[in-house]
């Protein structure tokens, strides 16, 4: 797939000459350069091997004076790139289509600094989230965002993405929890917006620019985010639930009862789970039932926490909302019941191709996209039409998969889908961004004045458009 599937056409860029090797030789040297086809393969594909671009090189800078040298050659010579950072982009975004430099991030690994008074952690734009969480866990402080993907996403590519997660619920987007960011534009310049003040109204806030623009318009090299303090009490119930509507009358009494402490509130329904239990013989720890849920709580005090959690679970029970639960505070048993959750993008994957859409939905239109869609596809060889995701923020993950592509599947639910969601007032990317699969539904969401104000900013930031072209971006006659 890729540049067929979504026809799409090389831009006026020029192509890579052994001139430029020199270059790049004498910015990273040979060893942080790769141009073997067979080393270049996995920057070429994306983590859902759905889109493969045919990129000669990858560049892997270390400083950001590094990044800089070749922005400016590359601009200078009209080189189109593709900032890369963990690849596990689920857009396309993060992977060339045609020849693109490919500039990944992954030893731009440095922590720089961390205050233990205001929780601000500053770093290179290649850290993992994992090994940043394991850092702070040691402070006594967390990140303030958490996915499935931690082992590999870097924060770079998180704040490029504006990544939502599993926490957002509880400590906001990363419009919010990032203070200050350093990113180097298309012609090399650097901008040092590094502010680590939680309140900074200086003109025009521009890390807002970076966060979610998926590197169309400048290179992410360190960020500052403000990280909370560790919660002295961490607990997790599994519950199983019959109906959506039990799942809404639970999501409501998970906030009235829970209140401060809900940090996570997330939803999974059988098909969902299925695919865990049977690609990764997973285990559900409760009775079988068309939904579940994972609630969270984190807080300070274990013995408040717990009883809490635990008179939520009853009165669940009691009033019927709930038709199983379990409670669990020991890390272990914490860790296997979000693995279940954390799984369920493995688990689909390991089906053949997933058709992915990641939509944020008023809560009570929140699951009939699943409905709808399961009837729509119902004479084609789909294998499961399957709906999880973080439903205390109104995000529903609606995967379809198959044994392979089929564009006879794909024209069934795309551009319904997005024109369904585009009907009751959601959002077509809430969290995995536009990438290069969604450039044709952002006119779904936004209005064409706003679409010539992105093209503009565009213009103004990266005049040659060589950061990540075709991606974000929708052509200007969509709108
Ligand atoms: P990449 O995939 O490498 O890149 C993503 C985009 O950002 C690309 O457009 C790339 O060009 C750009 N980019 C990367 N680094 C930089 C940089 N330094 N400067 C400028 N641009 C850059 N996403 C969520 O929002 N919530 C989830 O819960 C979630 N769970 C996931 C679970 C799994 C198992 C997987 C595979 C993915 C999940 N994702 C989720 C999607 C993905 O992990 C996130 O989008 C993540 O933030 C991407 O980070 P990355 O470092 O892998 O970036
Ligand atoms: C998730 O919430 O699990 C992620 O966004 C990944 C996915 O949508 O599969
Ligand atoms: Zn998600």
């Amino acid at each position: 797939l890729s540049k067929d599937t979504y026809k799409i056409k090389r831009g006026n860029f020029a192509s890579l000459t052994d001139k430029d090797i020199n270059v790049f030789e004498g910015i990273v040297g040979k060893t942080r350069m790769l141009t073997d086809v067979s080393d270049v393969e996995a920057y070429n594909v994306d983590w859902l091997h759905s889109v493969r671009g045919s990129s000669q090189c990858v560049l892997k800078p270390k400083t950001t004076e590094e990044v800089s040298a070749i922005l400016k050659h590359c601009n200078e010579r009209r080189l189109a790139v593709c900032p890369q950072g963990g690849n596990t982009g689920l857009a396309g975004g993060s992977n060339p289509v045609f020849d693109e430099v490919v500039i990944s991030t992954s030893l731009m690994n440095k922590i720089i600094s961390f205050d233990s008074l205001s929780g601000v952690l500053t770093c290179q734009a290649g850290c993992v989230l994992e090994q940043l969480e394991s850092y702070l866990l040691e402070q006594g402080f967390l990140m303030p965002l958490d996915l499935g993907a931690k082992g590999s996403c870097q924060i770079g590519g998180n704040v490029s993405t504006n990544a939502g997660g599993l926490r957002l619920v509880r400590y906001g987007s990363l419009h919010g929890t990032v203070l200050g960011i350093e990113a180097v534009l298309a012609n090399g310049e650097v901008i040092n917006c590094l502010n680590k003040m939680k309140k900074d109204n200086t003109g025009y806030h521009l890390k807002h620019l970076f966060i979610g623009s998926e590197g169309t318009l400048g290179l992410v090299t360190q960020v500052a985010i403000h990280c909370p303090v560790s919660p002295k009490s961490l607990n997790v119930a599994f519950l199983g639930l019959d109906s959506y509507e039990k799942v809404l009358e639970a999501l409501k009494s998970s906030k009235k009862d829970l209140g401060e402490i809900l940090s996570s509130c997330e939803l999974m329904d059988r098909t969902s789970i299925q695919a865990v239990e049977e690609n990764l013989k997973l285990r559900v720890p409760i009775k079988d039932c068309p939904f579940y849920m994972l609630i969270e709580t984190s807080g300070s005090n274990s013995d408040h926490d717990e009883e809490k959690l635990s008179q939520f679970l009853e009165n669940a029970l009691e009033k019927n909302i709930i038709v199983d639960g379990i409670q669990a505070s020991e890390p272990s048993r914490i860790k296997n019941l979000w693995e279940l959750r954390e799984s369920i993008t493995q688990g689909l994957a390991r089906d053949g191709y997933t058709y992915k859409y990641d939509v944020s939905l008023p809560q009570d239109r929140f699951y009939n996209i699943v409905e709808v869609m399961r009837s729509r596809l119902s004479s084609l060889p789909v294998l499961r039409v399957a709906g999880y995701g973080h439903i205390g923020d109104g995000n529903i993950h609606l995967n379809i998969t198959s044994k392979e592509y089929s564009k006879e599947i794909m024209n069934n639910i795309e551009p319904f889908v997005y024109e369904w969601t585009s009907k009751f007032g959601g959002s077509v990317s809430a969290e995995h961004g536009i990438g290069l699969k969604k450039t044709g539904a952002v006119h779904f969401c936004k209005p064409p004045q706003a679409i010539q104000l992105m093209h503009q900013i565009k213009n103004v930031m990266d005049p040659n458009g060589i950061m990540n072209p075709y991606k974000v971006l929708p052509a200007i006659n969509s709108a």
